[in-house]
């Protein structure tokens, strides 16, 4: 595993992982089902932060932050959006939620494809589905998962690039399901320690994809204005996100209201829009008789220098 953070923000960063896993550890009852499951991959976790070895100083509470992005350190959370993202690969072979990573993929086939590609940066990937849809259709390029959750980071790698062959995924249903996804292999991608909020990877990528998570960010032009620096000149920008759902937000939060300003936002920072429109939908699972819907709305721009 990578770190693609600042040196100063490193420690704090593993203190700050290290501190939420260690609880999650202790808060684990070995009553549960999936027990084992969930301790196995905290404990892996939990490795991953001791072998890079960073005696770690700093104070935590400088690091604690009512940012949403804590809520996607937890395994809860983790494994909720890994089966968002994978359970047409598990026993139950069906996915609701397809039509978010084959449009981002369509985007990329009709516009980008034929080009000379090195470097795709999947920002917050969470548990990888777009790392392997693009390390797919990219089989000579290196893609990059980068996240903030290292629980995540760990799963994605799991799944997505070894060859362990059963990667436990645990589905919530109406009742709780051990399930496996069968890992693909991957060798072309590399997974990293990231911060969208105070990212420093300048000129790295040929494509950016980025879905869902801007929408999460403290604040969306400083966000986008990282992403921007993210990809080289003439590089492109596959984005998905929701959008202006939520009334109760700072004004930061509620720049990327509705397409329009989605539009105006990228253009203002230097993207030529190539496509922009409202479609989805992204669709959560209530239970096995209900779904929630919401509309996703898609950009793909190309950075102009
Ligand atoms: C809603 S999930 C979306 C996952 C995936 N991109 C998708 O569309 O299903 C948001 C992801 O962004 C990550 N994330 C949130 N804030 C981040 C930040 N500042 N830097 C990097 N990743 C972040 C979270 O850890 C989580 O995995």
């Amino acid at each position: 595993m990578e770190i693609y953070l600042k040196k100063e923000d490193i420690e704090s960063y593993l203190i700050n992982q290290e501190e939420n896993i260690k609880n999650m550890i202790d808060n684990l009852d070995s009553s549960w089902p999936h027990y084992n499951a969930v301790k196995k991959l905290l404990e892996e976790t939990m490795l991953e932060i001791k072998r890079k070895d960073i005696h770690c100083n700093a104070v935590l509470s400088s690091t604690k932050h009512e940012r949403k992005i804590e809520k996607y350190v937890n395994w809860v959370e983790v494994y909720r959006l890994a089966n968002y993202h994978f359970s047409k690969y598990t026993s139950s072979n069906t996915s609701y939620s397809e039509g978010l990573f084959s449009t981002l993929l369509a985007l990329n086939s009709m516009y980008i494809h034929n080009k000379k590609i090195k470097d795709i940066g999947i920002i917050g990937c969470g548990p990888g589905r777009s790392v392997l849809d693009f390390s797919l259709a990219y089989p000579d390029a290196t893609i990059y998962g980068l996240d903030y959750s290292l629980v995540s980071l760990v799963l994605a790698r799991n799944i997505v690039s070894t060859n362990n062959k059963n990667i436990e995924i645990i589905r919530r249903d109406d009742e709780v399901v051990l399930d496996k996804v069968e890992s693909f292999n991957r060798t072309n991608c590399k997974w990293g320690m990231f911060d969208l909020t105070k990212s420093n990877l300048n000129e790295k990528f040929d494509i950016v994809v980025c879905s869902n998570v801007i929408n999460l960010m403290p604040n969306h032009k400083d966000a986008i204005n990282k992403i921007y620096d993210m990809i080289k000149p003439n590089g492109y920008l596959i984005y998905a996100d929701l959008t202006g759902w939520r009334l109760d937000r700072k004004k930061e939060q509620q720049l990327l209201s509705d397409k329009k300003a989605i539009k105006n936002s990228f253009e203002n920072v230097g993207f030529e829009t190539i496509e922009c429109f409202d479609g989805g939908p992204y669709i959560e699972k209530e239970n096995k008789d209900n779904f929630t819907f919401y509309k996703q709305t898609y950009y793909i721009g190309r950075k102009v220098k």
